[in-house]
């Protein structure tokens, strides 16, 4: 079975979970993290090299302020416990987005995470916080023009590679597979350029209800499909 290289997640649904169980959306979200243990055991189980997670956008700040708080502390909490399986396991873990506009506490977490786990290659898992794609384009456009400016780069030459480039995936394969749970037919400012061919996958299941077995389902699907990039196959 062909594999993706690369599955990036849109994780959605967690509120809607909670709310059919008259629980708080926070709950809904604490119950979201143990979807992410295992979807991220089951990426390992597949040996699949990238997952990439989008866990808070840059439009998610204007939620209201409790629901926020909470994601940040659930954030933590999640980084503390599970130090140790990323160790285990050899996962590396990667952000995009902009992470030093988290809160401090966060963003020191991440950072030492990041910097314990940099010599691990069984799984990248990269973690989407604060992130905006339009954003990350923006930083580019301003890195490009800046390099510009000093002479390091000619304007002319620039192609999508130079862009690339300048995107803070530089280091990932554009994904293969993106897949998003709660049945919304999205993208939501997340990798924009990077899944210009990236094969899609809507699951109805909400994220905390996402199991190893939805997950094995999708990639069975993504096996189904004929990536043509424009030519004929
Ligand atoms: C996804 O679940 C998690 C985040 C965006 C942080 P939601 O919180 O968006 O859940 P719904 O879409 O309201 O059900
Ligand atoms: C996208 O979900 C962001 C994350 C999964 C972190 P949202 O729930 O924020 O997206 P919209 O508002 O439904 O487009
Ligand atoms: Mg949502």
């Amino acid at each position: 079975m062909e594999l993706p290289k690369h599955v990036a997640i849109i994780m959605d649904g967690n509120g809607r979970w909670a709310k059919e169980r008259n629980r708080s959306r926070i709950e809904g979200h604490k119950e979201g993290i143990k979807t992410v243990k295992r979807i991220i055991e089951a990426a390992i189980e597949n040996k699949i090299p990238y997952l990439t997670l989008f866990a808070f956008s840059s439009e998610n700040w204007n939620r209201p302020e409790e629901e926020v708080t909470g994601l940040m502390q659930l954030l933590n909490q999640f980084l503390k416990n599970e130090a140790k399986t990323l160790e285990k396991h050899e996962v590396s873990l990667k952000t995009i987005g902009r992470i030093h506009e988290l809160p401090k506490e966060n963003y020191r977490a991440i950072q030492e995470l990041v910097e314990a786990t940099t010599d691990h290659n069984a799984l990248t898992l990269t973690v989407a916080l604060n992130y905006s794609s339009k954003n990350e384009i923006v930083d580019a456009v301003r890195s490009i023009v800046n390099q510009s400016l000093k002479n390091e780069l000619d304007a002319n030459k620039i192609n999508y590679s130079t862009i690339a480039k300048n995107l803070e995936t530089k280091e990932l394969p554009d994904p293969d597979l993106i897949i998003r749970t709660s049945g919304e037919y999205r993208l939501s400012n997340f990798l924009l350029l990077q899944s210009a061919y990236a094969e899609i996958y809507i699951s109805p299941i909400y994220w905390p209800d996402f199991n190893k077995h939805h997950f094995d389902t999708a990639l069975e699907q993504y096996a189904l499909r004929e990536r043509r990039y424009g030519a004929l196959k």
